[in-house]
């Protein structure tokens, strides 16, 4: 995609680091995603904190999609952005005072509540108020997500969603609190998932839940199966579109349902992640006995993916002549952390200082979770609209 001189021109004249935001595959995966889900009758929530950039907000507004957030901001974020507030979920295991003010003030669809007590918070804020809230309880399904450890989150050991054993007394609890309405179940087991057997057990789990409430006399209205799917972070080119068609099949054969039962997912990664590209420049390249490093001008700061969870992002250089002798290179950044590298051994054309580098499958996780450690500059960015 960046081997072309169109491009490379393109950057050359622009400072560097930025996110570049190809705002029309933007388009495309949204206009996807969108068909796949209508066709089922399901409604999806854009997890904000895959990425809150403002223009790719605005897109992901204009085409229909509700906003799932994680905080009091996220919720400002997606009002001033035009997203209805009755298609806005708050979730988070961690919610203040303020942010729970916040999201009753506007009065959004529903929270995803994660513990008894946050249950009565919001129940007490709410009458405080003089507002009603509708929550969804986020059970914790122990499902084994097939993913890297630190995006696991269903299982009994995370920290996320209301233990199995207390869901009897949140249920109890609920019934005593006169200002909120459950209205559904809220499940999440884990982020870039590309085994969709992993959703089947999630569906099954789903089902067993969704009946031991029914059996209980609580109506759910809504099922919300949270987000997860995976995209190819080995292949962006060739698989530049998650297939939310299998994705969403899934969950039409295998979830239980009746006619008014709604099913809402909150889809971040598959979203996004492909849209965006971190384009760096070679400050330095040197060669050791055992190494040849390039070093380029972003770092951790602005992609922490790699650093973190030792995640792969695929690391081209722009306007690549086919056919150069190729090195093997640890491609790294300018912070003083040894973490801060972007990848081991990574085969590229003979590199010198000034070459535009381009970190593939940014477009996720990557600006939102820049740091100016370092006090490193503000995130750039370029779109291609
Ligand atoms: N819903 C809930 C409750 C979540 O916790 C998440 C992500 C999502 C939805 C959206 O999941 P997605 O569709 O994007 O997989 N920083 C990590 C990913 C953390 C994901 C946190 N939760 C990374 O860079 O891989």
């Amino acid at each position: 995609m960046f081997e072309n001189n169109d491009v490379l021109n393109r950057f050359s004249a622009q400072e560097t680091p930025f996110y570049y935001y190809d705002l029309n595959l933007l388009r495309q995966t949204l206009h996807e995603a969108k068909v796949a889900a209508d066709k089922r009758g399901f409604h999806v929530h854009y997890a904000l904190k895959a990425n809150f950039n403002s223009r790719i907000l605005e897109i992901i507004q204009s085409m229909g999609f509700g906003a799932d957030c994680v905080s009091g901001n996220e919720v400002q974020r997606s009002i001033d952005t035009g997203f209805a507030a009755d298609k806005i979920t708050f979730a988070g295991v961690g919610k203040s005072d303020k942010e729970i003010i916040t999201a009753l003030k506007h009065r959004i669809f529903a929270f995803n509540v994660e513990s008894i007590q946050e249950l009565e918070v919001i129940n007490e804020l709410a009458g405080k108020h003089g507002e009603r809230a509708n929550v969804s309880l986020r059970i914790n399904p122990n499902v084994d997500a097939n993913t890297h450890h630190y995006i696991t989150t269903g299982l009994d050991e995370n920290k996320f969603g209301v233990p199995n054993s207390e869901l009897e007394k949140a249920a109890a609890v609920i019934k005593t609190c006169a200002h909120i309405d459950l209205v559904g179940l809220h499940f999440h087991v884990g982020s870039q998932i590309t085994d969709l057997n992993v959703f089947k057990s999630l569906c099954v789990k789903v089902n067993e839940w969704k009946n031991w409430f029914e059996e209980r006399g609580t109506y759910i209205r809504i099922i919300n199966v949270g987000g997860g799917l995976g995209v190819d972070y080995n292949n962006p080119d060739g698989n530049p579109i998650a297939d939310f068609e299998a994705y969403f099949d899934i969950f039409d054969k295998f979830l239980e349902r009746n006619a008014q039962q709604e099913v809402h997912f909150e889809l971040g990664r598959a979203l996004v992640a492909q849209c965006g590209t971190l384009v760096s420049r070679v400050l330095y390249t040197k060669s050791g006995a055992k190494k040849n490093f390039l070093i380029l001008d972003a770092g951790m700061t602005e992609l922490m993916r790699p650093a973190l969870y030792q995640a792969y992002h695929k690391i081209e250089r722009i306007g690549d002549p086919v056919g150069e002798v190729v090195l093997n290179y640890d491609v790294v950044g300018p912070i003083c952390e040894s973490s801060d590298s972007f990848g081991k051994e990574v085969s590229l054309p003979v590199s010198k200082r000034g070459d535009l580098i381009a970190i593939r499958t940014a477009g996720a996780y990557g600006e939102v979770m820049a740091s100016n450690y370092n006090l490193r500059n503000e995130i750039r960015y370029l779109y291609a609209d």
